[in-house]
């Protein structure tokens, strides 16, 4: 070695003395292993790849995802010290780690798996160093989500591109994208330019949570098809799905205000708009022809938009039947298939979904009002958000299922019961949703049905980036590990995780993230 390059490693051998290097990963892996005292990895400018590693397809994927995971990489190296195999795992992201002094090896059941090794190296590098370290991990749950209402309130492509960055550093793979409800259709669709030249747009906004003070501004909003795009790609260049929700047959006060044959016309007082409000309204799809038809058309557009999606949403939450009971059409229909109840017009429409998505090769997922279709099909995918008792049925009925509890996975409910909590308002009795109820609520379900966990943020108190970061941060790590480590032994405790998260704090200014501190102020008052 030259005289020179032992110059430059000089501050980095000080700061290992200084600075200890000691990794606090969230999630915590499975299984690690740090080398007490061993010299870590030196980064210098950046990881340097072998030229064969560079150009073997799997060392491309790694160059890739450590690139999205922040690292600088310098590919072609004739010394280069990155190494990538696979190793055989029936987890696709399972993936092991053995860093020393003078190489990062890697080992990937999957390509899939490098965003998760990437993102652990990430993590644990410091002071121009990654730790001497072995790990061998792999995740408990195939969705770990959050999910962003930008219905309610407008959230940018920018703003959206950054909750994905935050996600994939803690290996959240799912974005559930809830496009559209009463207050605002959100995504184009071309066989339907009026959901957006009239449906993305409302008069103006309820304040917080005073429905009767409106802040008097209009909102104009949706996602072009080639910003869908572009998000798609930006989630997938990290490892991420996005699962579109279109919402039917209810919260569809937007859509049918853009295409009233969308509704039950024929009930009195019909006059649909989009909703300025909160809450739960009565303008739900008419069981008709048009609607059907719209039904097929959308997903279509929606199954093109989102190539990876395994499945898709179809919301089926919070359905009123009180246009059903006074509509002579949808009376008519009821008669037409035998249905002697209101609720069998859901029904109708849940399994229509299911067999739309069918012809494109996607399963359904929805809400856990869809479970009270009969003979609901098998590979429907359950989303239990009324509480753990849903989520338990679903599983005894035999759907997979993916856990967002309201009363510990709601993002958009506050921290501490105290009313000097940001954003307390006394008024929804689920006020103490901290990270170590997140971590601690008991999630269990008999036999091994639940393939997922996720965050719910909805929005209609949630009008900037500032709140919405603090509502997510640090709630979204506690999320993240519960979901890595959903039901496997030795699941560290939530003083454990409170130790390892100071080590973040860091990171989010560096990110200038307004997160809620252990005081309970945001970061950025
Ligand atoms: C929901 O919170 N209505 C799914």
């Amino acid at each position: 070695m030259q005289y020179s390059s032992l110059l430059r490693l000089l501050p980095l051998a000080l700061a290992s003395l200084l600075f200890p290097l000691n990794a606090a990963l969230i999630p915590q892996p499975l299984q690690f292993e740090q080398a007490e005292n061993a010299p870590g990895f030196a980064l210098r400018d950046g990881i340097r790849v072998d030229i064969a590693t560079s150009h073997s397809e799997m060392g491309r994927a790694a160059i890739r995802a450590l690139m999205a995971a922040g690292f600088s990489v310098l590919p072609e190296e004739m010394d280069g010290a990155l190494e990538v195999h696979r190793i055989e795992h029936d987890n696709p992201e399972a993936y092991t780690l053995n860093v020393t002094g003078q190489q990062i090896s890697i080992g990937v059941a999957t390509p899939l798996a490098l965003h998760a090794a990437a993102q652990t190296l990430a993590q644990a590098a410091e002071h121009g160093q990654i730790p001497a370290m072995q790990v061998a991990d792999a995740p408990a749950l195939q969705h770990r989500g959050i999910m962003l209402d930008p219905s309610r309130h407008p959230i940018s492509v920018a703003d959206t591109k950054r909750i994905l960055d935050l996600m994939a550093r803690y290996k959240l793979n799912r974005l559930h994208w809830h496009l559209c409800d009463d207050q605002g259709w959100r995504i184009e669709i071309k066989k339907y330019p009026l959901l957006t030249s009239i449906g993305s747009k409302r008069k103006e906004t309820s304040c917080w949570i005073h429905q009767e003070k409106k802040d008097g501004k209009p909102v104009e909003f949706f996602y072009s098809q080639a910003e869908i795009r572009e998000v798609v790609e930006y989630a997938h260049s990290l490892g991420i799905i996005i699962i579109p929700e279109i919402e039917i047959p209810g919260h569809a006060s937007a859509a049918v205000a853009a295409y009233p044959q969308l509704g039950n016309q024929d009930c009195p007082d019909f006059a649909p708009e989009v909703i300025t409000g909160w809450g739960v309204f009565t303008h739900v799809m008419g069981p008709n022809d048009f609607t059907f038809q719209f039904i097929e058309d959308v997903l279509a557009e929606v199954c093109e938009l989102f190539p990876r999606a395994p499945y898709i949403h179809i919301g089926g939450d919070e359905v009123p039947r009180d246009q059903w009971k006074t509509s002579p059409a949808a009376q008519a229909f009821m008669k037409e298939h035998g249905y002697t109840r209101e609720s069998q017009i859901q029904d109708h429409f849940t399994h229509f979904c299911a067999q739309v998505l069918r012809k494109h090769g996607r399963r359904m997922v929805g809400w856990d009002e869809i479970m009270c279709a009969p003979q609901l099909p098998q590979d429907a995918v359950v989303m239990a958000w009324r509480g753990m008792d849903h989520a338990r049925i679903a599983a005894r009925r035999g759907h997979q299922l993916i856990l967002c509890p309201i009363h510990a996975f709601y993002f958009n409910f506050p921290y501490g019961k105290n009313p000097s909590e940001p954003f307390y308002s006394g008024l929804t009795g689920f006020d103490d949703i901290d990270c170590a109820h997140v971590l601690n609520f008991d999630t269990s379900v008999p036999g091994n049905q639940v393939i997922g966990m996720q965050a719910n943020l909805w929005s209609e108190c949630i009008p900037n980036m500032k709140k919405l970061e603090f509502m997510l941060m640090p709630r979204l790590c506690a999320l993240a590990e519960h979901a890595w480590r959903y039901g496997t032994p030795n699941r560290p405790g939530a003083a454990d995780f409170s130790r390892r998260l100071q080590t973040h704090f860091s990171w989010f200014d560096a990110m200038r993230i307004n997160y809620r501190q252990e005081d309970g102020t945001p970061r950025q008052p």
